[in-house]
């Protein structure tokens, strides 16, 4: 009787403990769906421009009240990671209440050695703005009441060709004479066709100047100016200046060739062929007995997809069968080393990454995951791991960066996602998945794994990719984990306890100072929050 009314006792807290952990992880979002899918035709896409007023002594005595709900919104001068302060301390608190915790990652290295760190960082950072910013970046205002009028953004031409320069034209003045001036720097200003009374004067050169008394045909000339690139330097933009008596304005031309794409020829079949569109990559070390459960898993819904295999055991076994490649690495390389490798042999569009301890079951329709990447913009689609016990996990994860100063940017992650994606309703867009996931090949060779990781790693491709990867996650795609929960009765083999000693290192270990070493330095954060 009284182990019944503790039965009933404990599943009454439970069930309290749940509803409470539902709400407090209950989104709160304005947007209930992205729309990611892709369409033809021009994208509609345009950059927001962001137009900041002008100094102004007139402007700053006229004085205003601060907004704190959406100031607070605004990028601070530098950042900083704050950790949340522990709550009650009950079982499983983690677990239902994930807290914010923050960590700095500059413990990585010596006090000693950290002064020449900071320097050696800060210039290779340099280095990096310097290759990344172009004149484009800068901005540029149209002032008001301008009666000159010209493109903003989107003007374009490629190393050494000509364009006509679109939308140039002058206002209303009362003026007896009109005159325009336009200078380049980095290509040469002419005129595709002349207008009588229109004066021209330096065309050909980097400077011209065109004049009328007859607003009309200067403006029809202006119809006809060409921008042609004469110095070679791809990936630029020239500032071009327009000027008339009392005004000014400059916008940018961008120098640059055309992106070349990496297609993949997926056959004439309407419905999707898996073994075309899909190769399989996975890693192992020591583990065979797992490896062999997953092939044969694989090998009873796909009989004929490739299976990559990066091996860096000791002792390496050969496994051998049909579409397996199976590529033998020094000893211990290491897990992102391994992923590298086995992405790098890929040639089919899409690869499908899993962990060599995993298994297909039928819920394993790798068509679904196809059909998402098919259909959207999305460069990357995460399923879900269910586990020996039947809880199934996505691991979705959102990262952001806040700029911070010179001590480097701050870096936040936490569990959850951005939006749901219109038309998949068991998908989401977020930043960072599961170690189950099918993605554009291209796009994982682009942003690769840093062989430098060896042992724990897995967000920190994310990180990497974050900007260049769009990511998504779908939770009924789902693959089976072997069981990782030590059963007593169940001796633990030679081959997981040697496996356990390399994947699972202690906190404190080398490999935790090598993740944040590189944190820190390659990717330039000073620390790091998440839950
Ligand atoms: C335009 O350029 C000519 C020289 O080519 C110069 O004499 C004239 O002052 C300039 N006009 C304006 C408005 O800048
Ligand atoms: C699917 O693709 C594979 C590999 O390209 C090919 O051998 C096979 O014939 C294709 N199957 C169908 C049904 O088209």
């Amino acid at each position: 009787m009284r182990s019944l009314r503790k039965t009933v006792l404990l599943a009454v807290l439970v069930s309290v403990v749940l509803v409470l952990a539902l709400l407090h992880s209950w989104p709160t979002r304005a947007y209930n769906t992205v729309d990611v899918w892709q369409r033809l035709g021009p994208t509609v896409e345009r950059h927001l421009e962001e137009r900041l007023p002008e100094p102004d002594h007139q402007l700053s005595s006229v004085p205003f009240h601060i907004r704190k709900s959406v100031a607070g919104l605004l990028a601070r001068n530098g950042c900083i990671c704050e950790g949340e302060s522990p709550g009650v301390n009950l079982p499983f608190a983690q677990l239902l209440f994930p807290r914010v915790s923050a960590h700095s990652l500059h413990t990585a290295f010596d006090a000693s050695e950290l002064e020449e760190m900071k320097m050696r960082r800060a210039k290779e950072y340099r280095g990096f703005q310097q290759r990344s910013k172009t004149a484009a970046d800068t901005l540029i205002i149209a002032e008001a009441n301008n009666p000159l009028q010209y493109p903003t953004q989107g003007v374009e031409v490629r190393p050494m060709k000509t364009i006509i320069i679109p939308g140039l034209a002058l206002h209303d003045l009362p003026r007896d004479h009109y005159t325009i001036n336009i200078t380049a720097t980095l290509g040469r200003l002419n005129v595709a066709a002349e207008v009588e009374e229109v004066k021209i004067k330096g065309d050909g050169g980097m400077h011209m100047s065109l004049s009328s008394s007859l607003l009309l045909n200067l403006n029809r000339q202006l119809q006809f100016v060409t921008y042609t690139n004469t110095l070679f330097h791809p990936n630029t933009a020239d500032t071009v200046e327009l000027k008339t008596e009392g005004h000014q304005a400059a916008f940018t031309i961008k120098i640059r060739h055309g992106v070349t794409p990496k297609l993949y020829d997926t056959g004439p079949k309407q419905e999707y062929n898996v073994s075309a569109l899909v190769t399989i990559a996975t890693k192992t070390f020591l583990r065979y007995e797992k490896l062999q459960n997953l092939i044969d898993s694989i090998r009873k819904y796909y009989p004929t997809v490739m299976i990559v295999i990066a091996d860096d055991s000791e002792n390496p076994k050969t496994i051998s069968g049909p579409y397996i490649e199976q590529y033998i690495m020094p000893f211990g390389k290491g897990w992102f080393a391994g992923r590298n490798l086995a992405v790098s042999q890929v040639t089919t569009k899409y690869v499908l990454w899993v962990d060599d301890d995993f298994f297909f079951t039928a819920d394993t329709k790798l068509e679904k995951l196809v059909d998402v990447l098919e259909r959207t913009t999305l460069d990357l689609v995460g399923g879900a791991v269910r586990e020996a016990t039947g809880y199934t996990a996505t691991y979705r994860q959102t990262i952001s960066i806040e700029p911070g100063e010179e001590d480097g940017d701050c870096l936040h992650m936490r569990r959850g996602f951005h939006h749901v994606i219109e038309g998949f309703p068991n998908c989401v867009v977020t930043d960072g998945v599961i170690n189950f996931f099918l993605a554009r090949t291209d796009k994982v060779q682009q942003v690769g794994f840093d062989p430098r990781l060896a042992r724990v790693a897995h967000l920190e491709f994310f990180i990497d990719g974050l900007g260049s990867l769009h990511v998504g996650s779908c939770d009924d795609v789902i693959i089976n984990h072997a069981t990782k929960i030590k059963l007593p009765w169940v001796t633990q083999s030679e081959s997981d306890k040697t496996y356990a000693k390399f994947r699972y290192p202690p906190a404190s270990s080398d490999a935790t100072r090598t993740k944040n070493g590189l944190l820190y330095f390659k990717n330039r954060f000073q620390c790091l929050t998440r839950n």
